[in-house]
């Protein structure tokens, strides 16, 4: 699918993050129906392209999209990269949106990881605030917004009206496919997330990148950090297992890092730099594959 305004709403990726954080404003935010009416109704042309943004996402993420897309980036052929250019590579994803006012992809990761480190945490935990956007290279594969950021939710059963715009989801054709529009669809009660598929995005594609290099518990940092239905909405509990449970733990904890460091002041990356040196090379390997 080639890109066009039509298939990419969003002025910039972060539209969609600045739209979580109107969505929940501080770190035990849960949705309820007022809050969610008040901020539906706010008055911004912005909304309309984060609105159209996720009618694509509810209308296009099915089961058989998902698996199309894992059959094809989880081979990890397409490029090979350090981290650092990796990095650069990520940071063009800047070029579309206005520079005064966003801070650059890398600003944002060490924004998140220097959060983390200030508070005291593990060091693979502020190797996750690092590399946690590092799966929205997908949209530099040519890959629709839709597919790469955005809310994420399973796919293969009934869609939670936890979500946001769940009225959207009417429009998905699983909707209508009785395997999958019940409550547990193609799943088991309390089967573990593992054997939950995910509408596809940034998040399941930097979990298999990293994961044979970082602790469990910041692989489910990566892999649910989009999950919001789950991590502040609690919708598919009755798909979690006790491990998940205990791992979603960690998962919260990262989310207020992600939503709440950013700030207008860069980090000074000279000074950092050494750091974050030494911190890639004792967990990842010298090259990435993407
Ligand atoms: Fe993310
Ligand atoms: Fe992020």
């Amino acid at each position: 699918m080639k890109p066009s305004i039509e298939n990419n709403p969003l002025k910039s990726l972060d539209e969609w993050e600045d739209d979580v954080l109107k969505r929940y404003p501080d770190p035990e935010t849960i949705a309820s129906d007022k809050a969610t009416e008040e901020y539906r109704n706010y008055d911004n042309p912005q909304r309309d392209t984060v609105r159209e943004f996720y009618r694509l996402n509810h209308t296009y993420q099915t089961y058989d999209f998902v698996m199309e897309k894992r059959a094809n980036f989880l081979k990890f052929d397409k490029k090979e990269m350090p981290i650092w250019p990796a990095f650069d590579f990520l940071n063009q994803l800047v070029d579309d949106s206005d520079p005064d006012t966003d801070l650059d992809q890398l600003q944002h990761l060490l924004q998140t990881s220097e959060a983390i480190r200030r508070d005291g945490h593990p060091d693979w935990m502020v190797l996750v605030g690092l590399v946690h956007d590092m799966g929205k290279t997908l949209c530099l594969f040519g890959e629709p917004q839709w597919a790469v950021v955005g809310d994420t939710f399973p796919v293969g059963c009934a869609h939670s009206d936890k979500i946001v715009y769940p009225e959207f989801f009417n429009l998905n054709p699983d909707r209508n496919n009785k395997q999958y529009n019940t409550k547990y669809g193609v799943y088991a009660p309390n089967c573990g997330l593992r054997n939950v598929h995910m509408s596809w995005g940034h998040d399941e594609y930097v979990y298999h990148m990293m994961k044979d290099y970082i602790p469990e518990p910041g692989l489910y940092m990566l892999r649910y950090h989009s999950f919001y239905a789950q991590h502040r909405e609690h919708a598919y509990s009755q798909l979690l297992d006790d491990h998940d449970t205990e791992m979603f733990k960690w998962v919260k904890l990262f989310n207020p890092y992600d939503l709440y460091s950013k700030n207008p002041h860069p980090p000074d990356w000279k000074v950092l730099r050494p750091y974050y040196e030494d911190l890639v090379a004792k967990y990842l390997p010298a090259t990435l594959k993407f």
